[in-house]
């Protein structure tokens, strides 16, 4: 959340910047601002999107080769002009961008209140950039990188800055603890941003800062200490990832795009990792961890919103083929319930953007407690998939929408990979068995590509149901994640308020909403459990509800007891909700579209949760 970049070398600054911030807009859309060193310091802020940003500067000046910039996700402060970064210190020495929270930030106010301190804002930031200036002020040798450890010293919380100073022009100092920051490197010059989106059209090479890191980045120089000035080496990284990854290309929105992109970014997660004669699995990142893996007492999958979904469906296939225990944790409440863990717990952290701060803090509670901790992360280099002993990158791709699709469906074929292959090792499950659920797997994306090309019918139902006012989604077994999955992506991004149930559970409360005005979105492929859910249906129907159902081809029993069907392909009900959750997203995208929500940029959210 927030997504702050800046630049250093000899190019114009301002383009730098703008299309760094638009590409950083999935991370907070609030507020959006820039600082430019052109001899005089200009800061040009407001409230909104980057293209307010640009409207507002269209007649001043813009010039110069130094600048940073920011995108903002209110934390402290409501989301206007006076809020929005960059932020100045009271004696206009130093601007600075940040994202993260300042714990402690009261408390510095105060202090610095009482040593003659003014603020303009509501913000955290502001009192960071004070607290700066303050250290800058305290002595005649004092000197920026000094002055911004010394502060950063008495910080609680997290922070990714980027700080300039006026009287060291040719100097950006940037620091980061818990938000991530990626620094480029091009000849003379250098790039700083939370992710290498805005880094990657101008160089390939980059290098991840690491908590407590500071770096005094110079146009033709760089160096990396920590906040208590010891120096750090660096390492760097080459970036893998396109221009065309990041632009929406003939689609109108990221969201459709990456819901499309679907039976490319499944196969591209399991190709390399399924023998061609689907023979067998190979986890290359779990090799040389699989005997811990294979020792555990149980398995906890943790994650955040569809993320956590994913875990859903990961617990499920793990009992089932594996028989390993497994457990799900949101892990905002596992990081904070002193829950018993120890060196035979395996903690797996699920998270697109490897960036997302109650699942890292979660990890960090599982690894101290003595847990072996593992990754499965889209973004490559980010800091889940660092901090773990060992991790799968689904490889999803760039996801900029910010309802999550492409990275959810990667995740679930992880975990069927992994569930797979553990319950192969383990001698739970018969070698056709296994067989023939890797060739369900492969089979996946061509299933899939039948399903995209009924958007039309899709988009047809979602006019019919688009004013509803809520919406119920039923699903059972493997489905049920599904349904809540599907309810998660109506509600975010359509603003219509939708819950997601486990459809056995309908009587005991959710059927009291059921009259002729609710949508019921019932997941009812056929599988074990689907005499079960057609008795639901029948209780819905009963009722009056208008029923959408996703159903498997030629199921001629339920497209005439409901109202509206999604078919998808027959499948093995292990792989089904990889087929099953993409006409729900589809569903959920064309609501949203003919609601005239922003489907990309839905309000009060922001990709990369890096607040807790
Ligand atoms: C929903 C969505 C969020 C994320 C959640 C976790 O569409 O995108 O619920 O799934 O914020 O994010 P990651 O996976 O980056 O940890």
């Amino acid at each position: 959340m927030c997504g702050i970049v800046g630049y250093i070398g000899d190019k114009n600054v301002y383009p730098i910047l703008i299309s760094g911030l638009q590409r950083l807009e999935y991370r907070g859309y609030d507020s959006a601002g820039i600082a430019i060193f052109n001899g005089d310091l200009n800061v040009y802020k407001c409230k909104g999107r980057v293209s307010d940003l640009e409207n507002h500067v269209a007649d001043k000046d813009t010039g110069g080769h130094v600048g940073i910039g920011h995108t903002r996700w209110a934390t402290h402060g409501e989301p206007n002009d006076r809020n929005a970064h960059p932020h100045t210190s009271m004696n206009g020495n130093f601007v600075l961008v940040h994202n993260g929270i300042i714990e402690n930030y009261a408390e510095l106010k105060t202090t610095l209140q009482k040593k003659g301190f003014t603020f303009q804002s509501d913000t955290d930031t502001e009192v960071l950039v004070n607290l700066i200036e303050y250290f800058y002020q305290s002595g005649e040798e004092m000197d920026a990188e000094t002055a911004v450890r010394l502060a950063l010293s008495k910080v609680v919380g997290a922070y990714g800055i980027v700080v300039f100073c006026k009287n060291e022009k040719n100097r950006l100092i940037a620091a980061r603890k818990g938000s991530p920051l990626v620094i480029g490197l091009g000849r003379g010059e250098y790039f700083i941003a939370s992710d290498a989106s805005p880094i990657v059209e101008y160089t390939d090479s980059v290098i991840y800062l690491n908590d407590l890191d500071v770096a005094i980045i110079n146009k033709d120089s760089l160096t990396l200490k920590t906040v208590e000035n010891a120096p750090v080496p660096f390492k760097v990284t080459k970036v893998d990832m396109s221009i065309g990854d990041l632009e929406k290309g003939d689609f109108d929105h990221f969201m459709l795009k990456e819901i499309f992109e679907q039976p490319k970014t499944i196969e591209d997660t399991f190709r390399g990792r399924i023998k061609p004669d689907h023979s067998d699995i190979v986890l290359g990142g779990l090799l040389d961890i699989f005997p811990k893996i294979m020792q555990a007492r149980r398995i906890i999958l943790i994650g955040c919103g569809t993320s956590w979904h994913a875990a859903l469906v990961g617990e499920y296939m793990i009992e089932e083929y594996a028989r390993v225990p497994v457990e799900v944790e949101y892990a905002s409440e596992f990081r904070y319930r002193n829950p018993i863990l120890d060196k035979n717990d395996v903690v797996i952290a699920i998270s697109q953007s490897g960036e997302t701060a109650d699942t890292l803090a979660a990890l960090r509670m599982a690894k101290e407690k003595g847990a072996t901790i593992l990754g499965i992360c889209n973004v490559v280099g980010s800091s889940i998939a660092r901090e773990t002993d060992a991790g799968v990158y689904t490889h999803a791709g760039v996801e900029i929408g910010v309802a999550s699709t492409k990275a959810f469906t990667a995740q679930v074929t992880v975990l069927t990979l992994f569930a797979l292959k553990l319950a192969k090792e383990k001698g739970q499950i018969a070698p056709e068995l296994y067989g023939s659920l890797i060739h369900e797997l492969a089979e996946v994306p061509d299933k899939l590509k039948s399903i995209l090309v009924m958007h039309p019918h899709i988009k047809e139902v979602a006019a019919k149901y688009k004013d509803a006012i809520n919406a119920l989604y039923l699903g059972r077994g493997y489905l049920f994640p599904v349904a809540l999955e599907g309810a998660l992506k109506l509600k975010e991004i359509s603003y219509m308020h939708a819950e997601g149930y486990a459809a056995g559970e309908m009587k005991h409360g959710p059927i009291a909403l059921v009259d002729d005005n609710l949508p019921v979105v019932v997941v009812a492929a056929k599988d074990s459990y689907y005499e079960k859910i057609v008795s639901n249906i029948q209780e819905v129907k009963a009722r009056r509800g208008n029923i959408i159902a996703v159903v498997t081809e030629g199921d001629d029993t339920l497209k005439a007891m409901v109202n509206d069907v999604f078919e998808i392909p027959k499948s093995h009900p292990f792989v089904t909700p990889l087929l099953a959750v993409v006409p729900l997203q589809l569903f959920s995208y064309y609501i949203a579209v003919m609601r005239g929500c922003d489907v990309d940029q839905p309000r009060n959210l922001a990709k990369s949760v890096t607040v807790e």
